[in-house]
C-alpha cells in the first residue's frame, strides 16, 4: 500500500478540478424524494450508478449542488476583488463585492520546533486538539464572520455585511467561504512561511460541526478533524431522529434550526417536516471530503452529541474512501465518557498518525474504526445504509 497523497494523482486531480457540467446526469426535481435510510452514495437521484472516479466526480457536484440548496446555503463565486499580506504574525485580508468591502485578520502560532514552510492546521475559533509539534496553527474568529449565538445572529457578521443579510448560506457555509479566502491569501504570502499543500482544518463541538463544512467544501484543505461535532456535523438527521424517538435525548435537525444559524433557513421546511426528504444526509457531507484526510473525534459521554448517529453516518462516508482504494485516509476514534472538547490522551496516537501521515507525508497506518461503545456497523446495514459499495474503475 502506497501512503503518500502524492502518490495517487488520479484522486487528488478529483479532489480539485471542476466537474464540465455536461457531462453529469441532470439533478432532478427533489420534490418526490422521501426514503427513511441514508441515500446511497453510489447512486444519482435519477437512478444510474456511480462506478468509475469520473461517475464519483459527477455525483459530488450533485451532493454539493443539493447540499447547498437544501441545507447549508449556496457557496458564493470568489468575491469580486481580494486583496491580501502578512505582517508580525498576522494575514490581513480585504474582500470586496458589489460596493461592500470586510476585512478580517487571522493570526499564526508558529510551532518551536520543525521547518519552514510549515504544515499548518487551521483552528475554526481556535483548535481544542494539542497543537501537533511542527505544526502551524492559523486562529480563525469564525464568528466574527458569522454570529453563532441564538437564532436571533441569522444575517449577522462580516460575510452579510458583504453578501446581504438576506444571504442564503448559514453561518457554517460562510466560515467555509472565508476558509477558502485564507487559503488564497496563505497562497499569495510566502512570507507567511505556510506549505500550502499541507494544510487541515479542525475545530469542536458548534466549531466541529463548521470544521467539517470547510473541509467538504475547500478542497486544497488536505486533512479535516472534526472534534464532538454531533449533529450539524457528522452526526445523520435520520439517525439522531431515531435515537430521540427510543428517549434519548439527542439533538436533532428541529432543534437545531430553532436552537442556532449553522443551517441555511432553507433547511427549515425538511427540519420542521420530515427529514426523509432529503436526498442527502450528512455522510454525503462527510463524503465530498474524500479522498482527503479525515480524523473524526468522538466522545460517547453526551447523548446529546448523538455518538452512535456519527459513527453510522461516518462508516456510511467512509465507503467513499474504500470506492477509492483508499479507506484508510478517514479515520473514526469515539473515546470514553471525558469532558466535552477536552481531548482525551486515549487518542493521541490515533491523532499522531493522521497528522503524520497528511501534514508530514509519512507512512502511517491510520486504519482506524473504533469505538469505546458497543456499537456494530457496516455498510450494508439493513435499516441505514442497505445499499452496496462499489470499487470505481479509472
Ligand atoms: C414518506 O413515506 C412514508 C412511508 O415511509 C409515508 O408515511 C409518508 O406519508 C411519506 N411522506 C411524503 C411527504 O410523501
Ligand atoms: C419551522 O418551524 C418554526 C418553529 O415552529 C417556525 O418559526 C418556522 O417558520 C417554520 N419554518 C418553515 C419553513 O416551516
Ligand atoms: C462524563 O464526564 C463528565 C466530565 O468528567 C461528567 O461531568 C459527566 O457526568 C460524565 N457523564 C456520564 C454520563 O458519565
Ligand atoms: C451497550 O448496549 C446496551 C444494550 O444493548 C446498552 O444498554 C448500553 O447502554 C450500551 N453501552 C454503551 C457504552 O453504549
Amino acid at each position: 500500500m502506497v501512503y503518500s497523497l502524492l502518490a495517487a494523482p488520479s484522486l487528488l486531480l478529483l479532489a480539485v478540478l471542476p466537474v464540465f457540467g455536461q457531462d453529469c446526469p441532470a439533478i432532478p426535481s427533489l420534490a418526490s424524494y422521501n426514503n427513511t435510510v441514508l441515500p446511497d452514495l453510489f447512486t444519482f437521484l435519477n437512478g444510474q450508478k456511480v462506478l468509475t472516479l469520473a461517475d464519483w466526480a459527477c455525483r459530488r457536484e450533485e451532493i454539493s449542488t443539493l447540499l447547498q440548496q437544501d441545507e447549508l446555503g449556496i457557496l458564493p463565486d470568489p468575491p469580486e476583488s481580494m486583496t491580501s499580506h502578512f505582517s508580525g504574525n498576522t494575514l490581513t485580508i480585504t474582500a470586496t463585492q458589489g460596493g461592500n468591502t470586510i476585512t478580517f485578520s487571522p493570526t499564526i502560532t508558529y510551532p518551536t520546533t520543525g521547518t519552514a514552510p510549515f504544515p499548518a492546521l487551521i483552528g475554526m475559533g481556535g483548535i481544542s486538539i494539542p497543537s501537533p509539534a511542527g505544526v502551524a496553527i492559523i486562529n480563525f474568529n469564525n464568528e466574527q464572520m458569522a454570529a453563532q449565538d441564538t437564532a436571533a445572529s441569522r444575517g449577522l457578521g462580516l460575510f452579510f455585511d458583504l453578501y446581504g443579510s438576506d444571504a442564503s448560506a448559514g453561518a457554517m457555509m460562510a466560515w467555509a467561504w472565508a476558509v477558502r479566502l485564507i487559503m488564497d491569501a496563505l497562497e499569495q504570502n510566502p512570507a507567511a512561511r505556510i506549505n500550502t499543500a499541507r494544510v487541515g482544518v479542525s475545530g469542536c463541538s458548534r466549531n466541529g460541526k463548521g470544521a467539517l463544512v470547510a473541509g467538504a467544501f475547500e478542497p486544497r484543505l488536505v486533512l479535516t478533524i472534526p472534534q464532538e461535532s454531533g449533529s450539524g456535523g457528522t452526526d445523520s438527521w435520520r439517525i439522531s431522529d431515531f435515537i430521540l424517538s427510543t428517549g434519548i435525548l439527542t439533538q436533532t435537525a428541529s432543534e437545531i434550526v430553532q436552537e442556532n444559524v449553522w443551517l441555511s433557513s432553507n433547511f427549515d421546511q425538511f427540519a420542521n417536516t420530515s427529514v426523509d426528504k432529503l436526498p442527502f444526509d450528512h455522510h454525503s457531507l462527510g463524503a465530498l471530503v474524500a479522498p482527503r484526510g479525515l480524523f473524526v473525534i468522538d466522545n460517547l459521554g453526551y447523548d446529546w452529541l448523538g455518538p452512535f448517529s456519527s459513527f453510522g453516518a461516518m462508516v456510511s462516508a467512509r465507503t467513499a474512501w474504500t470506492a477509492m482504494g483508499v479507506t484508510d485516509f478517514m479515520g473514526i476514534s469515539q473515546a470514553a465518557n471525558h469532558t466535552h472538547c477536552i481531548f482525551p490522551s486515549t487518542q493521541q496516537p490515533q491523532l499522531n498518525a493522521f497528522i503524520n501521515k497528511f501534514l508530514f507525508d509519512q507512512s502511517t497506518d491510520t486504519d482506524i474504526v473504533e469505538t469505546a461503545g458497543n456499537y456494530t456497523f457496516e455498510v450494508p446495514d439493513a435499516q441505514w445504509a442497505p445499499w452496496s459499495v462499489p470499487t470505481f474503475t479509472e
